[in-house]
C-alpha cells in the first residue's frame, strides 16, 4: 500500500518541546514531532503514554506548560480550538463525538456547513456531503440515525465530518477501534489516499500493524516522552520500542493494551 521511501511534502504540523503536567503527573515531557503533507504519520505508545493529551495540546484544548505548536509555519500559542480549525485542523476523538440523533448524512453536513461559515471559497455543503458519503463508503446508511449504527461505522461518520471541513491536517485518535479486519483495511486505504491527495494525517492507533503498514514515519511515545521515530522498519527494530511493548516481538506489538484498552 505504502511506497517505501515515498518523498513527503512540507511540514504542516510542528510540535516543539511540548510539556504538560497534571498536578504532579508529567503527562508529556519535551515532546517534538512533525507531520508532513502527502502522507500518514503514525503515533503509537502504550495506554497512558500521552497520545490523547498531545492531540489536546495540538488542537488547543489543553495548554502546554512549555513548548509550541505550529501549523503551516503559524505559531498557534494561545489560539483557541475554533481558530485552529479555521486554519485547517480537524480531529476525531477517542471517545466518539457524534450527534447520535442526527442521520449519518446530517452529521457530515454539519462539518460542511461549519466550513462554509468561515470559508468564502467553500463548495456547496450538500455536494460536499454527498461526495464524502461515497468516499467513506457510508451511502447505504446515509439516512440512518448515528445512534442506530455500529460504533465502528460511527467512527467513520466522525471522520467524514472532519473531512467535510477540508482540513490540511487531520488528527485521528484511534479511528480503527470497533472496526473489523476488512473495515480496518479499507480505513488504511482511505488514509493513504488522503495522504496522496496532499493532506497531512496524524494517526494515533492501537492497531500497530495498521500504523506500520500505512505510515511514512512513526513516532513512539512512552511515559510522556518520544522514545523513537523513523520509518516503520526502523521503529520496529528499535530495542527501546520493543521494551516499551513489554518485550514482544516487533511483528506482534499489536494492541499492547490487551482487551479493555482505550479509555480517556
Ligand atoms: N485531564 C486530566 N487530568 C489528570 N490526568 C490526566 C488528564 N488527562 C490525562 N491524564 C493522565 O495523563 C496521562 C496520559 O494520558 P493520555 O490519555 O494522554 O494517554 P493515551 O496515550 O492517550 O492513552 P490511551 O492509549 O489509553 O488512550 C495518563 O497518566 C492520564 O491518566
Ligand atoms: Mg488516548
Amino acid at each position: 500500500m505504502r511506497a517505501e521511501g515515498n518523498p513527503q511534502g512540507g511540514v504542516v504540523l510542528a510540535v516543539a518541546e511540548v510539556s504538560v503536567s497534571f498536578g504532579g503527573i508529567r503527562a508529556l515531557h519535551q515532546v517534538s514531532l512533525e507531520a508532513r503533507a502527502g502522507g500518514v504519520t503514525g503515533l503509537i505508545g502504550p495506554n497512558g503514554a500521552g497520545k490523547t493529551t498531545l492531540f489536546n495540546v495540538i488542537t488547543g484544548l489543553e495548554k502546554p506548560t512549555q513548548g509550541r505548536v505550529g501549523l503551516g509555519g503559524t505559531d498557534l500559542s494561545g489560539m483557541p480550538p475554533h481558530r485552529r480549525a479555521r486554519l485547517g485542523m480537524a480531529r476525531t476523538f477517542q471517545r466518539l463525538e457524534v450527534f447520535g440523533s442526527l442521520s449519518v448524512r446530517d452529521n457530515i453536513l454539519t462539518g460542511a456547513e461549519f466550513h462554509r461559515s468561515w470559508s468564502r471559497h467553500a463548495d456547496d455543503p450538500g455536494s460536499v456531503t454527498e461526495e464524502i458519503l461515497d468516499r467513506i463508503g457510508l451511502r447505504a446508511v446515509a439516512d440512518l440515525r448515528v445512534d442506530a449504527i455500529p460504533t465502528g461505522m460511527a467512527r467513520l461518520v466522525e471522520l467524514g465530518r472532519a473531512l467535510a471541513t477540508r482540513p490540511r491536517l487531520l488528527l485521528l485518535d484511534e479511528p480503527g477501534s470497533g472496526l473489523d479486519e476488512n473495515e480496518s483495511e479499507e480505513l488504511g486505504r482511505l488514509l493513504v489516499d488522503l495522504g496522496e491527495a496532499g493532506m497531512a494525517v496524524l494517526l494515533v492507533e492501537h492497531d500497530v500493524d495498521l500504523v506500520m503498514r500505512i505510515s511514512e514515519r512513526v513516532f513512539v511515545l512512552d511515559f510522556g516522552r518520544i522514545i523513537a521515530s523513523g520509518s516503520s522498519s526502523e521503529v520496529q527494530a528499535n530495542p527501546d520500542v520493543r521494551a516499551a511493548y513489554l518485550g514482544t516481538q516487533p511483528a506482534d506489538v499489536d494492541d499492547p493494551s490487551g482487551p479493555g484498552g482505550g479509555g480517556a
